[in-house]
């Protein structure tokens, strides 16, 4: 049984995909507004953010979803239904969440605003201070960055994040030096991309074009390696260089399935794990999906991670700690959506975060 106060229409205007592996474009198709689970809330979504998540589900439907999938897990907005087992939040909370990624977003066409459900380990309240905009570009590289950093990095520690001006990187790089990191060094292909790892607190980026990145890592650490390196960039290449340049004792962690299965769609050989056995370097895995697509991951201990994750998300960037760079912001039209979405998959998109304005009401229409 749920707790509904809120006046909630029967179906909205979402925006996703209603065939199997067709890719982008997605469209709007009109769904019902789903019903909180036990341990879920219903979310009138306001505003929300694009990942590449979204167009790889939509040409590969990894999950194994009969469609129609509406897509926009990332999402901020107001708490309108909560489930028998929540106690937590209520209906009228303002918040901020990540939907289950094998379960329907928060993306609608219309302008009054979509409907997601999100566990309430996965949502958390948002604080005045921050906009539903501000909120809403958090949740999946925030998630995914903290998996990726956190219990690894150490006070003093020194760390290599490849691709520090992306949606992912500028947050863990800026999340690294939160969690006390002395030398911090990332990268990026072009000038832009650089000038945001540098401003989200690197202390020094590297062109992956052209600089020997193997040689100059070496040299910023005397010939040992860094402490930690994070690989979020989903590149074999950027694997194999990367996985050279952990310290003794160190530990290599990629973001997502990791060497050799990162296009989901073939397995390849990959020298990676010979490379860090000879380096006497650990491996770990960083991965947001994994909790979806291994169900049992999703234990006690795997969902106070993730609400203290939701939790530090919204303190750091409340106390300027890690925050979140918005390269541009987007009404919730399948056009918009899907222009950008490209750009995403051809590397062309604006820097950092790209917003979704979900409800032209209430999450204000500012552009930035
Ligand atoms: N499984 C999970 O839990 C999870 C969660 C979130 C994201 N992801 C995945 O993680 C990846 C990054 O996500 P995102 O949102 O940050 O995407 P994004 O905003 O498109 O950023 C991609 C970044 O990768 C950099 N890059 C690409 N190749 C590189 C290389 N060889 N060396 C150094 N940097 C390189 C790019 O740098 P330049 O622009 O400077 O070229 C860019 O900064 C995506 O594939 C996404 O699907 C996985």
């Amino acid at each position: 049984m749920s707790n509904i106060e809120a006046k909630i229409p029967e179906y909205f205007n979402g925006v996703g995909y209603a065939k199997e592996m067709a890719g982008l474009p997605l469209q709007a198709i009109r769904v019902p507004v789903p019903k909180p689970g036990i341990d879920e809330v219903l979310i009138h979504v306001f505003a929300s953010s694009l990942n590449p998540l979204e167009y790889k589900l939509a040409e590969l439907n990894f999950f194994g979803r009969t469609p129609p999938v509406i897509l926009g897990f990332d999402i901020a907005g107001v708490v309108v239904a909560t489930g028998a087992h929540v106690t937590g939040l209520k209906v009228g909370d303002e918040v901020t969440a990540m939907a289950d990624c094998n379960g329907n977003g928060g993306w609608a066409v219309g302008g009054e605003g979509g409907y997601a459900l999100a566990r309430e380990y996965l949502t958390v309240k948002k604080p005045f201070s921050l906009s539903f905009r501000g909120a809403a570009v958090l949740p999946i590289g925030f998630l995914a960055a903290f998996l990726g950093l956190y219990g690894h990095v150490k006070e003093g520690d020194s760390v290599y994040i490849p691709g520090g001006g992306g949606g992912v990187g500028h947050l863990a790089v800026q999340m690294a030096r939160t969690l006390g990191a002395s030398l911090v060094i990332s990268s990026g292909g072009n000038a832009e991309s650089r000038a945001l790892a540098l401003a989200s607190g690197a202390h020094v980026v590297l062109d992956y074009r052209e600089d020997d990145v193997g040689a100059k890592v070496m040299a910023l650490t005397d010939g040992r390696g860094v402490d930690v390196v994070f690989d979020l960039t989903y590149s074999e290449s950027s694997f194999v260089q990367t996985a050279e340049l952990v310290a003794r004792g160190g530990i290599w962690v990629v973001l997502g399935v990791g060497p050799g299965r990162t296009t989901r769609r073939a397995v390849t050989e990959s020298p990676v794990n010979e490379i860090l056995e000879r380096r006497g370097a650990a491996y770990a895995n960083a991965n947001v999906l994994r909790f979806y697509t291994d169900p049992a991951t999703l234990d006690d201990k795997a969902k106070s991670l993730l609400q203290l994750a939701m939790k530090l998300s919204m303190e750091w960037a409340e106390n300027s700690l890690v925050v979140p760079h918005i390269g541009k912001t987007i009404g919730s039209t399948t056009s918009e959506i899907n222009e950008e979405l490209q750009n995403m998959k051809s590397g062309k998109a604006p820097l950092g975060k790209i917003a979704v304005i979900v409800d032209l009401r209430s999450a204000g229409t500012e552009r930035a």
